[in-house]
């Protein structure tokens, strides 16, 4: 619901920068710049830290910085890994897996020397990943977000008890449409594109066709009068079956997401593979990724859980290349709501 999307940001935006303030102990003459996600997005969110940013950088005489949200999401893992190890340790160049509510993007990120620049060698011709267990979990009746709750409700249930067929990819890109969900290959290279409506449909004919409607509905009723459910309230509330579902789904969307990125990686020289995005902090997606990057002899990095979903540490981190480079936004700029990433 944009309306009520930009609604809360107004809300929330004076509030969270004071309580960040606060918590990092610094005051705006502290601050280089004001850094602002310029898109993808909604637009009326976007505008409202447009808007917010620009005021800031004006009142306070700082340069401003317009930040792709995507490589917010790349740049989350370099932040931590700078902090850990130094800023040179990384090999480059790398594959990043973006996968979030929003995308499943993979990148070939490439460092020069005062800036990033990325290709996009696969994406979502449908539904993104996130959005796949969103509505899987609605399906179900376990509320929302359902990646979290599908994540823990998992290990509950047999990963092999339903099979899944592999996606199908039909490339319309190929046949030139432009369409805006689809991008025309670039040079004829390699593309690692994913599609998750399939698994959808099969998930929604599998609770048809076992009857587990009734049982749904008695589910979704008894959580919503939970205030904060725990692992044990939905587990009190999910018989065999479910939890056989969500575990075969949970391990057939794993299994697609590290097999493409993989094959990705083969595809393109690369030194290092960045897994980032909501998703990313799914726990058998992580143990998967590192287990079968290791058998390719492939180093894999994933932001930290809290800083694998949304948030403006990341943001931060994508501005410092260009505050670095002098890479300031006009004051006139504005949101770009179906932003790419170059
Ligand atoms: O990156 P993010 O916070 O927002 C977007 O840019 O979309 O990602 C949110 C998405 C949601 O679809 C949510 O269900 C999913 O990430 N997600 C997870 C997990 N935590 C969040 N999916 C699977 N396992 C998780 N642990
Ligand atoms: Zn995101």
């Amino acid at each position: 619901m944009p309306e009520l999307a930009s609604r809360e940001h107004l809300r929330n935006i004076v509030p969270v920068v004071r309580a960040a303030f606060a918590e990092a102990k610094v005051c705006f003459e502290d601050l280089d710049a004001i850094a602002v996600t310029e898109g993808p997005g909604l637009a009326g969110a976007l505008l409202v830290g447009i808007s917010y940013a620009k005021a800031l950088a004006f009142a306070v005489d700082k340069p401003l910085i317009a930040v792709n949200h995507l490589e917010g999401h790349i740049h989350a893992v370099l932040l931590e890994q700078a902090q850990l190890t130094g800023d040179s340790a990384l090999q480059l160049p790398a594959l990043a897996l973006v996968v979030s509510g929003g995308h499943t993007h993979l990148y070939f990120a490439k460092q020069h020397v005062d800036h990033w620049t990325y290709r996009n060698v696969g994406r979502t011709v449908d539904d993104a990943a996130g959005e796949a267990f969103d509505k899987v979990a609605k399906l179900l009746g376990l509320g929302y977000p359902g990646g979290p709750v599908i994540d823990r409700l998992a290990p509950h249930g047999d990963p092999h008890a339903v099979k899944f067929p592999p996606a199908q990819i039909k490339h319309r890109d190929r046949r030139g449409r432009t369409d805006g969900r689809t991008v025309k290959p670039d040079n004829d290279l390699p593309r690692f594109d994913f599609s998750y409506s399939g698994i959808k449909t099969a998930m929604l004919r599998y609770v048809e066709s076992h009857q587990m409607h009734a049982a749904v509905e008695a589910r979704r009723k008894a959580l919503v009068r939970i205030p904060k459910p725990k692992l044990e309230d939905y587990l009190a509330h999910s018989d065999k079956l479910t939890l056989d579902l969500v575990a075969s789904f949970q391990r057939a969307m794993i299994e697609d997401l590290v097999g493409k990125t993989l094959a990705a990686a083969e595809a393109y020289d690369i030194a290092t593979l960045f897994v980032t995005g909501g998703v990313a902090a799914n726990q058998e997606l992580r143990q998967t990724f590192e287990s079968e990057g290791a058998k390719q002899g492939l180093p894999v990095f994933f932001p930290s859980r809290p800083l694998s979903t949304d948030n403006a540490a990341m943001i931060a981190a994508a501005a410092y290349p260009k505050f670095l480079a002098n890479d300031f936004a006009p004051m006139d700029f504005s949101a770009e709501a179906s932003m790419t990433l170059r």
